[in-house]
């Protein structure tokens, strides 16, 4: 694969990119892809999505919106069905699993079938809310190994959340939904976002006023650390917060505090460790799923941003990003590479558990397809 030309690697990185969706779609039996063996490329699969997958859904729209390929949408709507038990699983990673899972069928191929599962998930979504703190908690059967309920929360499924319930509202003209998310994003800010821009994943708060009592972590590498998702998460919901809930200035303020922090302590290769503050740096994990959720949040914002000189650093920086990607770590990433095509190697799911450490992350998968297609012009940046 030629890589050294940007406008044809981004194409011939989508056509591996394809070509990875191909094999896993036709070697799944019922379970979802979760994380894979970067050298054999077998996954590891979630019997009902887990937090994740969604995104493995996601990237079926995707494929189906950018070739028109039928079999695309059959699988899109075949997983899309399954995912349909979960929207009353009690977890607010479910925004995840029912906007890339489904809205995205309704958004990009105005599948009826989809929109009405999206919205079971909505409703189901929204029936968690807590009106007096003003939060979504992460809920009882939220995927993280602790510190899970009504009490907690964390800033990974903020982005999420906004893009399915706001979208809820304009598909139903319900303006609750987009209500719920908008206060949800904003108590985020203060329990996540900290002052110079850096990005906390976790907090416990209070049931009945929704005030901080302990910021921590669940993934990184200390309570007080900046862990690469949180910060990409933080990046990517703040941008999608500033989509889909408009005239509320302190999202696009958010997204873009986030945004410079990341761009000011990303290595010089772009391609983040997976905590910003491991000492082992750089004799550690990388975070290829946490940098492409930061490349596909920058081109968003690039289309946001109010300053125009802002919005071109933006894109550029998502583009070098996404560059920094296909060529070192999406397979081939090289002439002697003989793994399967198309897998972004070196995710690192939870070294706090040991888990998937360098591996191909569905979620990963989902964000790089999302920034190529809108590097290649057949996605609007905005559009999801
Ligand atoms: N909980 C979402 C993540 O691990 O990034």
């Amino acid at each position: 694969m030629a890589k050294q030309s940007p406008e044809v690697s981004w194409q011939s990185a989508v056509g591996c990119m394809l070509r990875r969706i191909e094999t896993t779609a036709t070697s799944l039996g019922t379970g979802f892809p979760h994380y894979g063996d970067p050298d054999t490329g077998s996954w590891t699969t979630s019997p009902a999505g887990d937090w994740t997958g969604g995104h493995w859904v996601g990237e079926l729209w995707l494929a189906s919106a950018d070739t028109a390929e039928p079999r695309y949408r059959e699988w899109a709507a075949r997983w899309c069905a399954a995912l349909r038990p979960r929207a009353s699983s009690n977890t607010i990673f479910r925004s995840f699993l029912f906007y890339y899972g489904a809205a995205l069928g309704d958004i990009l191929g105005n599948d009826p079938h989809a929109q009405a599962i999206g919205l079971e998930g909505a409703r189901g979504l929204a029936a968690m809310y807590n009106e007096r703190a003003g939060v979504l908690p992460l809920g009882g059967e939220a995927e993280e190994a602790s510190d899970v309920g009504d009490g907690e929360a964390s800033i990974d499924a903020v982005g999420s959340v906004c893009g399915l319930l706001a979208w809820a509202s304009e598909a139903t003209g319900d303006e609750s939904f987009r209500r719920i998310a908008r206060e949800h994003a904003l108590r985020h800010i203060d329990f996540c976002v900290r002052e110079d821009g850096s990005v906390g994943q976790s907090a416990t708060f209070d049931r009945e006023t929704g005030a901080v009592l302990r910021r921590y972590t669940h993934k990184g590498y200390s309570e007080r650390s900046t862990w690469g998702r949180a910060q990409a998460w933080g990046m990517l919901a703040y941008t999608l917060a500033a989509r889909w809930i408009p005239g509320e200035r302190a999202f696009l303020e958010a997204a873009e505090r986030a945004a410079e922090w990341w761009l000011n302590h990303a290595p010089d290769d772009r391609v983040a460790y997976w905590d910003f503050d491991d000492p082992a740096i750089p004799n550690t994990f990388r975070d290829t799923s946490a940098t492409a959720i930061a490349a596909a949040a920058l081109l968003k914002l690039a289309a946001l941003a109010p300053d125009r000189a802002r919005g071109q650093r933006y894109r550029q920086a998502g583009k070098d990003i996404v560059q920094a990607l296909v060529v070192g770590y999406l397979t081939p990433t090289g002439a002697e590479d003989r793994r399967p095509s198309g897998i972004l190697t070196q995710g690192c799911y939870n070294p706090r558990i040991g888990l998937a450490t360098r591996n191909e992350l569905i979620w990963g998968d989902y964000y790089l397809l999302e920034a190529l297609q809108v590097l290649t012009g057949k996605l609007q940046p905005l559009t999801v």
